[in-house]
């Protein structure tokens, strides 16, 4: 396994692997990788010969400074797991080497309805900054596959977006959410949790669930049970930013005869703002 910091050095090893003939997957990160990133890596390796993984805190994608600062930057323990994944490359960027300017001049990717729901209404610029930081990484590696957690599925639809509107040529393939033995899913901010508020952040998926449970058993009224669940969420000791039903496919209020949806939550918990969502098939 191979670590670079220059996009130079990065598309000389690129360009001699593509030369060769071999398929070439990216999974995009901000490094403190977990569980829920190594399977992406795996994944990654069973649909390409030679797998990247970028690692690169993105500061245009962070509405809150204070946010970006306590953000963990952990990259020798990254580089330990990922050795022990087949992880062929991993590319490290420095902040001047994927800005080389001013970050306020940088033209920005806006994918259009990105910022109207869901997290983008609440995390203004975020995923402009998601959208653009990604880009910038598929013209730097130029992969012919991406792979992306589904616990950011608004991320999952802008990317998938990004990629349909501009027509790259990379296939986007969505990963499952791995969790923990509480159904709480693994992520970076799991670590500003105590270990009580832990137990208890598992309450998020508990009531994803409920809702599942609810819409399979026929009931209509979507308000209803959303504003049911957000109490539920304030009762399990969250402050519940968003619990909404939508469509699976666009992200869209869902109409009748929906059968293919996806429930998503966002709600703090002490220091943490956790996200999840699940599927439901009706
Ligand atoms: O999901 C993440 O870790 C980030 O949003 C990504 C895709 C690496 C872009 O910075």
């Amino acid at each position: 396994m191979k670590t670079v910091t220059r996009v130079a050095e990065l598309r000389q090893q690129i360009s001699d692997w593509k030369k060769a003939g071999q398929r070439i997957a990216l999974v995009p990160t901000m490094g403190n990788l977990h569980q829920g990133h190594l399977s992406l890596v795996k994944q990654a390796k069973d649909v390409a010969d030679k797998v990247v993984v970028s690692i690169f805190i993105n500061p245009l994608q962070f509405d809150d400074t204070s946010d970006l600062s306590a953000y963990p930057r952990t990259e020798g323990a990254d580089a330990e797991k990922l050795a022990q994944v087949a992880c062929d490359l991993i590319f490290m960027p420095s902040l001047t080497e994927v800005y080389p300017q001013d970050m306020a001049a940088q033209t920005k990717i806006m994918v259009s309805g990105a910022d109207d729901i869901l997290c983008g209404a609440r995390r203004p610029g975020h995923f402009a900054g998601v959208a653009t930081v990604v880009n910038k990484l598929f013209n730097m590696i130029q992969p012919d596959i991406a792979i992306f957690g589904e616990k950011d599925y608004q991320q999952l639809w802008v990317i998938n977006k990004m990629v349909a509107d501009l027509s790259l040529p990379i296939r986007i393939i969505g990963g499952e959410i791995v969790r923990e033995s509480s159904g709480l899913a693994m992520s970076s901010r799991n670590q500003y949790l105590t270990e009580s508020q832990r137990m208890q952040a598992a309450g998020l998926y508990q009531t994803l669930l409920t809702v599942k449970q609810q819409l399979q058993a026929g009931e209509k009224d979507f308000v209803l049970i959303e504003n049911q669940a957000k109490l539920s969420l304030t009762e399990k000791g969250f402050d519940p930013d968003y619990i909404e039903i939508r469509r699976a496919f666009d992200l869209a209020l869902p109409v009748e005869g929906d059968m293919s949806l996806r429930l998503l939550a966002a709600a703090k918990m002490g220091n943490a703002r956790l996200i999840d969502n699940i599927a439901v098939q009706l």
